[in-house]
């Protein structure tokens, strides 16, 4: 049985001028993503990776190519339909949480599917099913100040996956945490992929792209193979 991508890119690039000269964040990059896929994105400092994902996630549009999220090519969409797409399939986690500080967890969870018209009460509810699935119920009530880093970051995740999401993008998610809770917060996310999601993980850390079922190498916005006798182990 084969079962289609939830995301695919094709020849995709985005480029930026600076001053005269262009430059490619990204040239000519096709990748797929299946359910239950997740993907690790590795590459210097200004190879393209944070592109990569922005764009994936329409928070950036490409220059040429195509940006395919869960069979729906997303040019040609307007600005309010790829808001939708972002709100409905899609869940950024970066490296600095972005929790809301004057609501509380569950109301931060809760936030994207607000954004997008569901019902308070049943908003609430939904959050509350995330959080449980990550073992951090007992943090619904809590303001963002009176937790910790690690379980700000798994919140965060919670937040990604609320509702039907089913790609998310983590850039760097595990920069700002000890090596311990940076652990358990790729376990999380691995278990929310093996539940059937769909992921890119940009990071820096072999021993977190080892979550991943692959990498991919972007240098120069374009990806690559690794060679023999790269440093990058
Ligand atoms: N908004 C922008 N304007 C101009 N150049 C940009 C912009 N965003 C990224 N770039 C350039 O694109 C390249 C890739 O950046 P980025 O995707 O942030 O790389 P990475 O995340 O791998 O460090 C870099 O050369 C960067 O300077
Ligand atoms: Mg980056």
């Amino acid at each position: 049985m084969t079962t289609s991508p939830i995301l695919t890119m094709e020849n995709v690039t985005r480029l930026h001028t600076d001053g005269p000269r262009t430059i490619a964040a990204l040239d000519n990059v096709s990748l797929s993503v299946a359910p239950g896929e997740l993907v690790a994105v590795m590459g210097p400092s200004g190879s393209g990776k944070s592109t990569l994902l922005n764009v994936a996630g329409t928070l950036d549009t490409p220059n040429h190519g195509h940006i395919i999220i869960n069979g729906r090519d997303t040019a040609g969409l307007s600005r309010t339909e790829r808001a939708a797409i972002r709100r409905r399939d899609v869940g950024f986690v970066f490296q600095h949480y972005n929790l809301v500080p004057t609501l509380t967890v569950a109301e931060n969870v809760a936030l994207p599917l607000e954004l997008d018209n569901v019902p308070r009460r049943e908003a609430r509810a939904a959050a509350l099913a995330a959080l449980e699935g990550i073992d951090q119920a007992d943090l619904a009530d809590r303001f963002p100040a009176e937790i910790s880093g690690g379980q700000a970051q798994r919140v965060a995740i919670a937040r990604a996956l609320v509702g039907e999401r089913s790609l998310l993008l983590a850039d760097e998610p595990t920069g700002a945490l000890d090596t311990t809770t940076a652990e358990s917060v790729m376990a999380l996310l691995r278990s929310r992929i093996d539940a059937g999601a769909a992921g890119l993980l940009v990071t820096h850390e072999p021993r977190f792209a080892a979550y991943a079922d692959r990498t991919v190498w972007l240098r120069d916005g374009q990806l690559v193979q690794p060679h023999a006798g790269s440093d990058a182990r």
